[in-house]
């Protein structure tokens, strides 16, 4: 068995799973910050609490900004939080399986390896997201048969092939769910002159946030006017949301057709017949699955739990493989 703790540190949600036990973490990826004294106030639901109520020198701010962390000081912190948070549930110097982004360099994974060991970890071993994913969604990766995955998150997608246990081709896009709503919010000030913050793009996102539109259809937005202040309304229709968007989604559809595109031809066969697995937060817009089996050409299955799915295919990974974490990531064709 390769580790104790699996976890997946995204740039929305940061989960903590256990062999055995499940996920036992499951927050937000925000933290409070005390600027003046370089220290973590809180993280996860209650940094978003403290939101808008923070005293002098805390600041809310993101730990990772498209897959990449941002600071290793405020790693490392989140780090101890996140063994302070399952220490009941774990050894002491655990070993953890980090899933790594195809984004994270070298020197982000020597970082967030530091950063878990400052805080008290045994080990630290990584996992490629799109392996975890593949073992989240029940793929038999290990088999002679290729399996495609694309996990879209809030700030990247990773998207890959896979057979014999590693990655035949693969790809890493600074694109996802987050990138939804900022375009959302550009939509508003352009053409509304209406400026919102990046929930409220968001909550746009989850009512009428399409890849695919069927039928149009229309919210009330509120926001502030951009030159003169004042609170005012305006109607947006899924129609101008979808077409603000589609350069975000087009991006993530062209990578996935590269990535099928340069593994070797008799791997298309298997694709067509096992289809794609689609896994993330960013791939519950609507249409999302509809538009990438129209443009591949290949069937398109969502998984059954896709924010939760790459920290349980970690955690299958330790339990199920008879090597560790790291021979599997490093394995490629
Ligand atoms: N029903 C939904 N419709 C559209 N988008 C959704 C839905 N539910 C969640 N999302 C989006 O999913 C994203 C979060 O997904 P996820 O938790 O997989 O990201 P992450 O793993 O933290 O990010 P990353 O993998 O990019 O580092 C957010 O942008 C969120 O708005
Ligand atoms: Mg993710």
């Amino acid at each position: 068995m390769g580790a104790d703790l699996a976890v997946d540190f995204g740039t929305a949600r940061t989960l903590v799973a256990v062999p055995g036990r499940g996920v036992i973490v499951d927050e937000p990826t925000i933290a409070a910050v005390d600027l003046g004294r370089n220290r973590l106030v809180a993280f996860g639901k209650d940094a978003i609490g403290l939101r808008g109520r923070c005293a002098g020198e805390v600041a809310i701010v993101r730990p990772v900004c498209h897959g990449q962390l941002a600071d290793l000081d405020l790693t490392w912190a989140v780090a101890r939080e996140l063994l302070r948070l399952v220490r009941t549930w774990s050894v002491s110097q655990p070993t953890v399986l980090c899933c790594a982004s195809g984004a994270a360099t070298n020197v982000q994974r020597r970082a967030l390896d530091r950063a878990f060991k400052e805080a008290g970890a045994g080990a630290v071993r990584f996992v490629e997201q799109q392996v975890a994913v593949a073992l989240g969604s029940g793929l038999r990766i290990e088999e002679p048969v290729a399996s495609m995955v694309v996990d879209v998150g809030a700030g990247t997608t990773e998207i890959g092939v896979l057979a014999l246990g590693g990655l035949v081709t693969h790809a890493s896009v600074p694109v996802g769910g987050g990138d939804f709503d900022e375009a959302i919010q550009r939509l508003c000030a352009r053409d509304f002159e209406l400026a919102i913050d990046l929930a409220t793009a968001e909550a746009i996102k989850y009512a009428i946030g399409s890849a695919w539109v069927e039928e149009d259809d229309k919210v009330e937005v509120r926001g502030r006017d951009v030159s003169s202040g004042i609170v005012r309304s305006v109607v947006i229709t899924r129609t101008e949301v979808a077409d603000a968007i589609a350069p975000r989604v087009d991006c993530i559809l062209l990578a996935a057709v590269s990535c099928i595109t340069s593994a070797p031809p008799d791997l298309a066969n298997d694709l067509l017949n096992r289809g794609l697995y689609l896994a993330g937060g960013g791939a519950l817009l609507t249409g999302f699955g509809r538009r990438l089996a129209s443009t591949t050409g290949i069937p398109v299955h969502l998984v059954e739990n896709p924010e939760r799915c790459a920290v349980t295919g970690a955690v299958s990974c330790m339990a199920t493989m008879g090597h560790t974490a790291e021979s599997v990531s490093r394995r490629r064709w």
